[in-house]
């Protein structure tokens, strides 16, 4: 019996792979016992296109059972948590994170928004009820960074999985938390208008709408809660999004800015007026406020304000890609993904990276130079091996690799959209190195359009490499598609936190971005 589960495994694998009409799998791990070699059994031979496909069907799999109600893993889990990683040890990381059940969220509304009337959807829209309750009552506990009666307590970064607060020592507060939810809620109130749209215009006072905006109850409307804490606590310092610096930082003041714009445009829809006016007043301040974040004599943004680092964060990435997604139409990009600004700072973040992690080792000396896809981790000075910190340096994150192909990507779509291209001097170090294997040169304050070769070649070019980031990601996903936090700088194998939450949201993000422009 044993020496047939390799082979039934092996079996499974190749049937799911190349028959792509069966339903997913139990999860693998059901057929393997311990000292299984992971990565052994991986169809190596596949496509990128193929793999995408299956992977994308796992991801949202383990996504989904890291969240209650429903998950496999979230046993003692409250009902509408999303625990970061069912690790509760070596790291422990069974914790529900403001952040990261935000942003995953936001894929499982983007999921749920594709269709709302299929099946799935009526089971995403049971958790996306669930997780919108929770997130009432977390706003209203007492917690190490406050309480909600003077708002402060919306700050805390991270709850206990069964809902009480966590009372350890920590990074605190966080402000990006708030933004996050906000920005997730106001998606699932839109699709979900958009499906019941009278709802909406009866202004019936139904009791699920005034749980989420109500103009003459704020403590008991969950998205005017965040978007009064953001409007008030905005230019006050917090922890970055990876919990270590204190100060004002780029990807906490990109979401904050979408949380006021969208938020002013909701209140108007709710007739909040005066609250509209408030949180444009903001969106406008933090307008005027984004460009410090550009440091000119480095040519590129910086994370983090007043910082000894370098800078070069994965959270530009990051809070461009949360900041300004290539959806909203309604407003003036600012620090969109196909900014100059993020595309300079996306290919010195790719340069550093690639010699810093030895697995980025460039097969031959010839591409050494250009833009290629590497494996990205959170930024140069990182020590934080997954376990605990290791002072040769950290390791490549599979959801800053993901967020480098739908940066590339988003900005691909961008120039299908607007049907010609300019490149800016400051965009110009980008291009070329994205054009370098190219016979053509790109041109300083020039416009390409349709009937261009250099149009065209950019947007191949864009596309593919995106697609060489995610080429990395699938060769460091194991056998059974589950990503981790990161995987070794060294070896390729995964490390840190198993079955991170964010990890396959991130995948699938960046996924949707190639499918809008393919
Ligand atoms: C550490 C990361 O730096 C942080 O961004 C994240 O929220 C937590 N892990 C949980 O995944
Ligand atoms: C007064 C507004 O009417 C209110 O709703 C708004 O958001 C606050 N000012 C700012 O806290």
């Amino acid at each position: 019996m044993t020496l047939l589960i390799p082979f039934v495994l092996v079996a499974y694998v190749l049937l799911y792979a190349f028959a792509f009409s069966i339903p997913p799998l139990p999860p693998v791990s059901t057929f393997l016992g311990a000292g299984y070699d992971r990565h052994a059994q991986k169809p190596l031979t596949e496509t990128l296109d193929a793999w995408l496909e299956r992977e994308e069907r796992i991801a949202l799999d383990k996504l989904l059972a890291n969240v209650s109600p429903g998950g496999r893993n979230v046993a003692g889990a409250i009902k509408g948590s999303v625990i970061a990683s069912p690790s509760r040890e070596h790291p422990n990381y069974f914790y529900q994170w403001v952040r990261d059940a935000a942003i995953t969220t936001s894929t499982l509304v983007d999921v749920y928004a594709d269709d709302p009337s299929s099946k799935l959807s009526s089971e995403l829209s049971a958790i996306l009820d669930e997780y919108t309750h929770l997130q009432h009552s977390l706003q209203h506990t007492n917690n190490p960074s406050g309480s909600f009666d003077d708002l402060s307590g919306l700050g805390e970064p991270k709850f206990e999985a069964d809902g009480s607060p966590f009372v350890g020592s920590w990074g605190r507060p966080q402000r990006d938390g708030p933004a996050l939810r906000a920005i997730t809620l106001m998606a699932y109130l839109r699709a979900y208008n958009s499906s019941h749209p009278t709802l909406w215009t009866s202004g019936s006072g139904d009791d699920w709408f005034a749980s989420l905006y109500n103009p003459s109850l704020p403590a008991n409307s969950i998205i005017k809660a965040d978007l009064e804490y953001v409007s008030h606590f905005w230019n006050q310092s917090g922890f970055d999004l990876w919990e270590e610096v204190e100060g004002l930082h780029f990807f906490t003041a990109m979401v904050q800015l979408r949380a006021m714009r969208e938020g002013s445009d909701l209140a108007l829809a709710f007739g909040d007026k005066g609250a509209a006016q408030w949180y444009t007043k903001q969106a406008k301040q933090l307008e005027e406020f984004m460009p410090q974040f550009w440091d000119q004599g480095k040519a590129h943004l910086v994370e983090t304000l007043g910082s000894s680092r370098t800078g070069l964060d994965c959270g530009l990435l990051l809070g461009s890609l949360h900041g300004y997604p290539s959806a909203d139409a309604s407003h003036t990009p600012v620090y969109a993904p196909s900014s100059d600004e993020i595309l300079v700072s996306l290919l010195a973040l790719v340069e550093d990276q690639r010699t810093r992690f030895p697995i980025n080792a460039a097969p031959s000396s010839e591409q050494e130079h250009g833009l290629q896809g590497v494996g990205l981790g959170r930024y140069p000075e990182d020590v934080y091996d997954g376990y605990g910190n290791d002072k040769r340096g950290g390791n490549p994150w599979f959801l800053c690799t993901a967020s480098a192909a739908q940066v590339l990507y988003n900005t691909a779509e961008n120039l299908v959209l607007a049907t010609n291209l300019t490149i800016s001097s400051t965009a110009l170090p980008f291009y070329e190195a994205l054009m370098s294997s190219s016979s053509l040169d790109p041109r300083p304050d020039t416009t390409y359009g349709l009937s261009d070769a250099m149009f065209h070649s950019v947007l191949e070019r864009l596309k593919s490499t995106g697609d060489e980031f995610m080429e990395v990601v699938k060769t460091h996903t194991d056998a059974q598609g589950s990503l981790s936090e990161q995987f070794d700088r060294v070896t390729g194998y995964e490390r840190g936190a198993r079955d991170l939450t964010w990890s396959y949201g991130a995948f699938l993000q960046a996924l949707r971005a190639r499918k809008r422009v393919l």
